[in-house]
């Protein structure tokens, strides 16, 4: 049980460099092709639910009103940046100002939850 409350940060690493990859060839490239960059969305989308998922391993058990704002804020980002990126995923074709918005308005979620992750383990940065 200890090992698998521990798996968070060894897995963490993945959804946060894929999709920040794929964010930067989606916003700032037009030579990458786009199934490369839809696959490294996927794979970013399929190790965030791992995430999410030994997430909760690490926070279990896990009380919404008793966790600490840090927390919480490190969820609702995370669970945030992942729904943004399953739509993303979905909606892939459209190279439209909304869509552009969405992805740098998960760029931001992921980072602002891994920011907070990382203050919870090593305190805050500044
Ligand atoms: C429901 C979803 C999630 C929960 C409940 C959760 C919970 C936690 C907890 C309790 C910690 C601190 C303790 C530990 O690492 O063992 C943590 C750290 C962290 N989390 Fe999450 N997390 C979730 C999703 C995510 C996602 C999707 C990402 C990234 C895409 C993420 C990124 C991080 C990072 C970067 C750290 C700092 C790890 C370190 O520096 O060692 N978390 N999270």
């Amino acid at each position: 049980m200890r090992v698998l409350q521990h798996l968070h940060p060894a897995i963490i690493h993945f959804p946060i460099v894929l999709f920040l990859l794929t964010a930067t060839a989606r916003i700032f490239s037009k030579t990458i092709p786009a199934a490369l960059i839809q696959l490294g969305l996927l794979l970013s989308i399929a190790t965030g639910f791992l995430a999410i998922g030994t997430g909760l391993l690490a926070a279990s058990p896990l009380i919404w009103s008793a966790a600490p704002p840090v927390l919480r804020w490190h969820i609702a980002f995370a669970v945030s940046w992942w729904l943004m990126a399953c739509y993303l995923y979905f909606d892939f074709d459209r190279d439209t100002l909304p869509s552009l918005l969405l992805w740098l308005a998960a760029t931001l979620a992921v980072l602002g939850a891994s920011t907070l992750g990382g203050t919870m383990v090593h305190g805050f940065p500044l």
